[in-house]
Order: structure tokens, then C-alpha cells, then sequence
């Protein structure tokens, strides 16, 4: 019966509730289920009652939850229904493999997921040396940027401190990364705050295997990550490479030349030697720097007096130095303040940004991630995601 009298109700509202579900997301591919072929039949009795057939992409999907929860509140907001029963199943063997084939042939026409042609924005963030909070203002960076609207993922390629899946909370209760869900051969990133994130720490059993890895084997893995992993468009993509020069800096430069630069170091100033051996390396090899931020400035005490714990100075002259001889001068992007919060904040994987966003860090951060956010290569006009047709 339903479909046969174009004009009957429960017709109407099968169209009507596929419409709602075109705004379910899958919460790994971030695409609207209806174009990921994961809805099944829908129907409505005529006293309202709808039922959704849901295919996942694999058993034990950690989506799943969020899947069903989506499906069944978008289904329930349409007038006329009143009540929902949702059917999950998983797909085929052959029907995930369409999705795959699918999910790459939007990516081919486009060409290389971050090649040339590619309009992601690549921000590799550097430091010197370790300890000087790369990776804290790598994570709060990529939150903020997603809070404006922004698509943002970061590769972490740390091995010897990967850190991001803690400082945004994709650990279990033991304490280990959550693992990415793999479709086929494709890995999906898991997401946090809105970024999708992949790291090395997600890939390795125990940290100290990690430490041991070498040049060649970490070429590999960055350009198992930039091909395998599916990112789907994304606006910005940020890098939080491994302290120091190197090896990974000449992998990033092969692999994204159009990567630009962004040199972490703090205010003291003897550091601005090491943060500025970091930006020449990049520099060498083919990338372009951005600009300086300087982290652990001083931090406003309740009295009103500043503590400089590590001086100042550090990042104006890790500026000036790496501007010498330049035609485009490198700017100091932006001071963050030593903050309480910013640490906590990493350490429950609560990112400040988004947990209190008054905090003087946070504000510095976000004040950074709207001057990258403009630099963004706008995709407007432009047709966003595949086309499924
Ligand atoms: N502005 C800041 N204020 C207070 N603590 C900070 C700040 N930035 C970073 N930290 C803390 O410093 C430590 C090192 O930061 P991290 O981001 O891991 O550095 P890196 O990635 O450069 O090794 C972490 O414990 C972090 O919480
Ligand atoms: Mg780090």
C-alpha cells in the first residue's frame, strides 16, 4: 500500500521521514546516512508508526549507538509520526565493499586526498624541542577551528610523545587510544570535538615500541595515514610532528609540499636557537613558514602581577630571526599564557577551548584559529562531499 496513491499520508511521510534522515551523520564518515546507502527500507503504518531498517558498516560499529539514537529522534521529529521502531543490521560483505569503492571514487575524481590539487589547508606544527606545548596548542587549534564551521582533522605523528588522543579524550578508562574503526581496508578516523583525529598511539600496543621506530618505517606509516585514512574533505589539516629536525620533516616535505609551517616555542629566549633550527629544516625542505607562536608566556596572578616563568622574548625573537633575509617576513601569530586550565584541560581531555573558553589561553588560541580560519581555501561555491549519484 504505501507509494501505490501518491497522495496518501503514510506515502507523504515515508518521503518526509527519508528527508529528515538525509540529516542523520554517520558520526566516523560524516556524511548523511541516506548517501552512505545505510538506510534500508522505510515504512509507516497508517496510524504513524515508522519503521527504519539501518545498515551498519561493520559489527560492533562504535558509532552504532549514535547511529540508532539519530535515526530515531530525526524519524520521531517528523509531524504525523508517533511512533519509531528502528531495525539494525550490517551490511553485506558486497555492500560494504560498494561504500568503499564509492567513498574512494569521490576522492580519485578529485584527485590525491591531500595532493596538489587538493584545497585542504596543511599546517605542519613544529617545535624545537619537546615539552613546549605543541601538541596542547595542536589540539585546542584544531577545536577551535571546528567550532567555527571549520572540517579539521590532525594526523599525529609523534612517535616518540603522541598525545593527542588523550588531550581530546579518545582514551578508554584504561587509558589506551580508541582505536579507529576499519571498513575493508579504509580507516575511519575517530572524532573528538568535532576533529577527526588519527594517531600513531592508535596503531601501537605499548609506547616503547614506538620510540624505537625509524626514518623509513615513519615515512610510511604518515603516507599510510594520508592515503588509508579517510578523511573526506576537510578544510584544514594539522600535523603534530615529533620535536626537532629530521627525518619526518623531510617525509612531510615529500609527501605535502603545500604544507606550511607553524614554529611552537616559548619565552625564553635561549630557546629561539633551537625553534629556529626546526623552521630552516622545513624551510629546506620545500615548506613555507607561517609564523611563530610563543606558549607558556606570562601568567596574569591574582594580585594582577605577571609571572614569566620562562622569560620573554622567546617567540618575537624566533620571529625575527626566521624572517632574516626573507622576502615575507614571519610573524609572531599569537602569545599564549602559561594556564592552569589549558593543562587540566589536556590532562581529562577537556580541551579549554571548548570548557572555558574565557580562559586567557583559550582566548589566545581561538584568536589564532580565526586568523588560520580566514586563510582557509574557501570551498564556496564549490559542490562539498561526493557525489553519490
Ligand atoms: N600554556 C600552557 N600553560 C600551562 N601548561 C602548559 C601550557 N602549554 C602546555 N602545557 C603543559 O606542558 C606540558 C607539555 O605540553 P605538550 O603539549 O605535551 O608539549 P609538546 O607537544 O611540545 O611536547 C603538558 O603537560 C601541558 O599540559
Ligand atoms: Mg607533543
Amino acid at each position: 500500500m504505501p507509494g501505490a496513491v501518491p497522495a496518501s499520508p503514510p506515502a507523504d511521510l515515508v518521503a518526509r521521514v527519508r528527508t529528515a534522515l538525509g540529516r542523520v551523520l554517520d558520526p566516523e564518515i560524516r556524511r548523511p546516512v541516506t548517501e552512505l546507502d545505510m538506510i534500508g527500507d522505510v515504512s509507516v503504518t497508517e496510524g504513524g508508526a515508522a519503521t527504519v531498517a539501518v545498515k551498519l558498516t561493520i559489527v560492533g560499529c562504535p558509532a552504532a549507538d549514535t547511529i540508532e539514537r539519530d535515526v530515531r529522534a530525526a524519524t520521531a521529529s517528523v509531524a504525523g509520526v508517533t511512533d519509531v521502531a528502528v531495525d539494525v543490521t550490517v551490511m553485506s560483505r558486497e555492500e560494504r565493499h560498494a561504500l568503499t569503492e564509492k567513498l574512494r571514487a569521490g576522492r580519485a575524481a578529485r584527485g590525491p586526498q591531500f595532493g596538489p590539487e587538493s584545497l585542504t589547508r596543511v599546517y605542519a606544527i613544529t617545535s624545537g624541542k619537546g615539552g613546549v606545548g605543541k601538541s596542547t596548542v595542536t589540539a585546542n587549534l584544531a577545536v577551535a577551528l571546528a567550532a567555527r564551521g571549520l572540517e579539521v582533522g590532525i594526523v599525529d605523528a609523534d612517535v616518540h610523545g603522541f598525545s593527542i588522543p588523550g588531550l581530546l579524550g579518545l582514551v578508554g578508562p584504561d587509558g589506551a587510544s580508541v582505536k579507529p574503526t576499519r571498513v575493508d581496508d579504509m580507516i575511519l578516523p575517530p572524532v573528538a570535538h568535532g576533529v577527526k583525529v588519527i594517531s600513531i598511539g592508535m596503531f601501537v600496543d605499548d609506547a616503547s615500541t614506538a620510540v624505537a621506530w625509524r626514518g623509513p618505517m615513519l615515512h610510511r606509516t604518515i603516507q599510510q595515514f594520508l592515503t588509508d585514512v579517510f578523511f573526506g574533505d576537510l578544510d584544514v589539516l594539522l600535523l603534530d610532528l615529533p620535536p626537532g629536525t629530521g627525518d619526518v620533516a623531510i617525509s612531510v616535505g615529500q609527501l605535502l609540499p603545500q604544507a606550511e609551517v607553524v614554529v611552537v616555542t616559548t619565552p625564553q629566549p635561549a630557546a629561539a636557537d633551537v625553534a629556529e633550527r626546526s623552521g630552516v629544516v622545513a624551510r629546506q625542505t620545500g615548506q613555507r613558514i607561517l609564523g611563530v607562536v610563543e606558549n607558556m608566556a606570562g601568567l596574569v596572578q591574582p594580585d594582577g602581577s605577571v609571572l614569566e616563568l620562562f622569560g620573554s622574548g622567546g617567540g618575537a625573537e624566533t620571529a625575527r630571526r626566521l624572517s632574516a633575509g626573507q622576502d615575507d617576513e614571519v610573524p609572531l601569530l599569537a602569545t599564549v599564557p602559561l594556564s592552569i586550565g589549558l593543562r587540566e584541560g589536556g590532562d581529562v581531555g577537556a580541551p579549554v577551548v571548548v570548557s572555558a573558553p574565557g580562559d586567557p589561553a583559550a582566548v589566545a588560541i581561538d584568536a589564532l584559529a580565526g586568523q588560520l580560519a580566514v586563510r582557509a581555501r574557501g570551498l564556496a561555491g564549490r559542490k562539498l562531499g561526493l557525489s553519490l549519484r
